[in-house]
């Protein structure tokens, strides 16, 4: 084509698209399954997508947990495997990762983020103390309250409201905050729980300014500020596009710099860091650091390996760098962003703004019909099923349990159904899919008529209840 054509047609279409940093090496095939099948699989799994066999599910959008495609880097990392018992060559690699990523002295890797949280808890909740932070998430506040903390949600209003479109809606509401410090007194906060992009507020970001302030006033009362730097990377993207004076910033130095402002962190490194399985934890403080050091021999494994294998440390080192490139974040929430156009434009409700790892449709605004006890986002994600294999996960009613004190359900006023995107798994034609799949179950939105929940477990019951369908 002469130069002159392919310039005609620039400006003709007028557009300049992006596209991923990367090309295809391997394939995996998917199945396909008919609406037979399908209804047999759901009824089998008692309406909880959780319970599903990955065979029966054609786009898999459950989460962007250890559902990552490593890259040929990584892969390559894992034949340098190290797997002696103590101190492998892995671990190293990693720790000087995590140190120069994200800027902590101390490393304790463990098998994946409730391990770390577990370890946390533990070493640093006294029975009876308040842990408060900017929404809970599942895992986390459980592990909380198993060490006999009480959980205090201090995020900001607009968290809750799925249609206000404030651009920092993770961040923690410090008067909320001062004002739970001053009824119980700086002792009685274990510490401050900050989690970056909210992940049940919609992926929504911290600021920059938020975690500045806030560590401000944790200093104040002497209050330490840990945080939960699953997604932080996508959380920086955030801060990037939005945050005035950060729009020139590379990711891995917006990472740092927030780092900077607390006094340590875990990691589930199933999701930005682009590994199956791992995670981390690190702080500044040495003697918490020996604590924590000796816990893990206990729950984990050795310190030099927390329930890892030498090649998933390396994979994780590895990841850990690529995620903070500026392109690969680019083109992971564009990709989640493109999908979110093609439901805005049909008019589904959700989230908004989108956040960086998920689409989180509105279900409360899909059935109107449905009572919360009815269900509404584990109905949603049990029709999007049924419609074409995709495969949601339910972030309602049934995921924040019960409350320790009554034993009634806690009603969140966030009914939502996840749409996870891996990371570099599928390709904008799935997208198109999973759209128009959202778009014929939203068209037939009248007819549902909800959930009754008939098995109940004891902890996290959203991994495992089973339901039947109200007739
Ligand atoms: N923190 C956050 C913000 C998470 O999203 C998760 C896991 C954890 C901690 C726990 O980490 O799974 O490695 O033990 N979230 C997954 C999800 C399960 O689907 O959102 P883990």
């Amino acid at each position: 084509m002469s130069d002159t054509v392919h310039r005609t047609m620039g400006q003709q279409s007028g557009r300049r698209s992006w596209a991923e940093p990367w090309k295809i090496k391997m394939v995996e095939p998917l199945r396909m399954t008919s609406h037979d099948e399908r209804v047999a699989a759901l009824a089998e799994a008692g309406y909880n997508t959780f319970l599903l066999r990955s065979d029966d599910v054609y786009i898999d959008l459950l989460t962007d947990s250890g559902t990552n495609a490593m890259s040929d880097r990584q892969w390559a990392g894992m034949m340098l495997g190290d797997e002696a018992y103590a101190g492998s060559r892995n671990y190293y690699h990693l720790e000087t990762a995590i140190q120069n990523y994200y800027g902590y002295e101390f490393v304790v890797p463990t098998h994946q983020g409730r391990g770390a949280e577990h370890l946390l808890s533990q070493a640093a909740i006294r029975k009876g103390q308040f842990v408060p932070g900017n929404m809970y998430f599942t895992t986390t506040r459980l592990h909380q309250e198993l060490a006999g903390g009480t959980f205090v949600d201090v995020i900001v209003d607009a968290a809750h409201d799925p249609a206000d479109l404030s651009p920092f809606k993770g961040d923690v509401d410090l008067e909320k905050l001062e004002r739970l410090i001053a009824a119980h007194g700086p002792g009685e906060i274990a510490y401050v729980s900050l989690a970056a992009t909210v992940n049940m507020a919609g992926g929504q970001p911290v600021s920059m300014a938020n975690v500045t302030a806030l560590h401000e006033l944790c200093r104040r009362h002497g209050i330490p500020l840990y945080l939960d730097a699953t997604r932080l990377a996508e959380n920086a993207f955030f801060i990037q596009e939005r945050e005035p004076g950060y729009s020139g910033k590379p990711i891995a130095a917006i990472v740092r710099e927030f780092c900077s402002h607390t006094d340590g962190a875990w990691m589930s490194a199933k999701k930005d860091a682009l590994v199956n399985i791992g995670g981390w934890l690190a702080v500044r403080d040495g003697t918490l650091f020996e604590e924590l050091r000796n816990l893990v021999v206990v729950y984990e494994g050795l310190h030099t390996y927390g329930g890892l294998a030498g090649r998933d440390m390396e994979a994780m080192a590895i990841g850990i760098a690529e995620s903070m490139q500026d392109d690969h974040m680019r083109s992971r929430i564009g990709q989640v962003r493109y999908l979110a156009e093609l439901l805005e434009d049909w008019g589904v409700p959700m989230v908004k703004p989108v956040g960086g790892h998920a689409i989180f449709l509105d279900a409360r605004a899909f059935y109107p019909q449905l009572r919360q006890d009815q269900f509404p986002a584990q109905t949603l994600a049990a029709e999007l099923y049924l419609d074409t294999g995709i495969r949601s996960m339910e972030r309602g009613v049934v995921s924040a349990g019960r409350d320790p004190t009554t034993g009634g359900h806690n009603y969140p006023k966030l009914e939502l159904t996840r749409l996870t995107l891996p990371r570099r798994v599928y390709t904008q034609a799935h997208m198109d899919v999973v759209a128009e799949s959202v778009k014929a179950v939203y068209d037939a939105r009248a007819s549902a008529r909800g959930l009754a929940m008939v098995y109940e477990p004891r902890y996290l019951r959203f991994f495992q209840a089973r339901f039947e369908p109200i007739s």
